[in-house]
């Protein structure tokens, strides 16, 4: 009889610490990029107006993920997460499904993981404001996880919703940070040394006239051919462009989309973050502006959903079920 173990989303927060999930995340990363994953495009749909997603991998030395997941703008004022879904994990040998966990926790965190494996590639020496525009889900994750490598106790926030920043706000300041609301995206992006994109945008909130000489800017937005979050004077400015996968930004962001079709940007000036972790292309050099662009792989999933079941395992934690 097929054993499964169920996971919590709040079991994953206890079990994937930034200590812990960012060096896996990253030999996930330098696995996809030397091609040592099996990770077809997932499936994208619009659905009633809404983007979902079917992302499946194999990621050798952990297991084979998939993972359904909704992103629907409008469920904050529902009182419902933007993002919901959920991971089947799967054993590689026999093809016997062995776990099943909650994804938008799973999810917040591995992103939060990649974003900082950039930033412990690329962030400027010197020690600044984390500014963070879009203070919504994944906003806590990214400020967790890029502070763990990143050592800044400064934040400084911009978000349309009064509501979500002063939630973010008193959260921060409840685990030790000192939180600024900036005036605009300008005042944000002038004040900050890491700047984290992570909201719901269509268009640039992060303009190249803004930006200065040695900045490090993750962009976790923008999941469509035809949305932005930068405009393209930021993409002609970056002396390094990082991006999760080039075959996925091309197909999911005009971020990348759009600046390389209008000859703004070249092919051969995006590195994958697999390869600048595996010192194939290099991370920062000196004072730079540098840019860490992501759409999210599966092979994340894979890898944190593996992760987090076998953390269970030997912890006792999960809820086994016979299917
Ligand atoms: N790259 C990845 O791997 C990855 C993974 C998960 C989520 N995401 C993306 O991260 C983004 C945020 O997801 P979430 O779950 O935190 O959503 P969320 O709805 O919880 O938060 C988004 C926040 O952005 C704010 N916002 C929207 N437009 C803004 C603007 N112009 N200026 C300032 N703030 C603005 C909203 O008010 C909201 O508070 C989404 O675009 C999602 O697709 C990326």
């Amino acid at each position: 009889m097929t054993r499964v173990t169920l996971i919590k989303g709040r079991e994953l927060e206890d079990l994937l610490k930034p200590e812990i999930l960012i060096p896996e995340i990253e030999q996930a990363f330098i696995k996809y990029s030397r091609g040592e994953t099996v990770s077809p495009p997932r499936t994208v749909m619009w659905i009633e107006g809404n983007w979902w997603g079917v992302m499946q991998s194999y990621v050798p030395g952990y297991g084979v993920g998939v993972k359904v997941v909704s992103l629907i703008p409008q469920n904050p004022s529902r009182g419902l997460p933007s993002i919901q879904a959920l991971v089947v994990l799967f054993d590689e040998i026999m093809g016997s499904p062995v776990a099943l966990m909650e994804g938008g926790i799973l999810t917040a965190l591995r992103t939060g993981a990649a974003s900082a494996v950039s930033v412990k590639y690329m962030a400027p020496s010197e020690l600044g404001p984390i500014g963070i525009i879009g203070t919504g889900f994944q906003a806590r994750y990214q400020l967790k996880f890029i502070a763990s490598v990143y050592k800044s106790d400064e934040v400084v926030i911009h978000d349309l919703r009064s509501d979500a920043a002063r939630s973010f706000k008193s959260w921060a300041e409840g685990i030790g940070f000192r939180v600024l609301e900036a005036s605009s995206h300008e005042d944000l992006v002038r004040r900050s040394r890491v700047i984290v994109e992570s909201s719901t945008t269509r268009e640039p909130v992060i303009l190249g006239k803004w930006l200065d000489k040695n900045q490090h800017v993750v962009s976790i937005g923008a999941h469509a051919t035809n949305h932005r979050a930068l405009d393209d004077e930021a993409l002609s400015r970056f002396s390094k462009i990082v991006v999760d996968s080039r075959k996925a930004v091309l197909e999911e962001t005009g971020d990348i989309r759009v600046p390389l079709e209008q000859g703004i940007i070249k092919i051969d000036k995006i590195a994958e973050l697999g390869e600048v972790a595996a010192n194939v292309r290099k991370g920062r050099e000196g004072d730079e502006l540098t840019l860490f662009k992501s759409v999210g792989l599966a092979i994340q999933d894979a890898c944190a959903a593996t992760l987090a079941y076998r953390l269970a395992k030997t912890k006792g934690l999960g809820i086994e079920v016979e299917l």
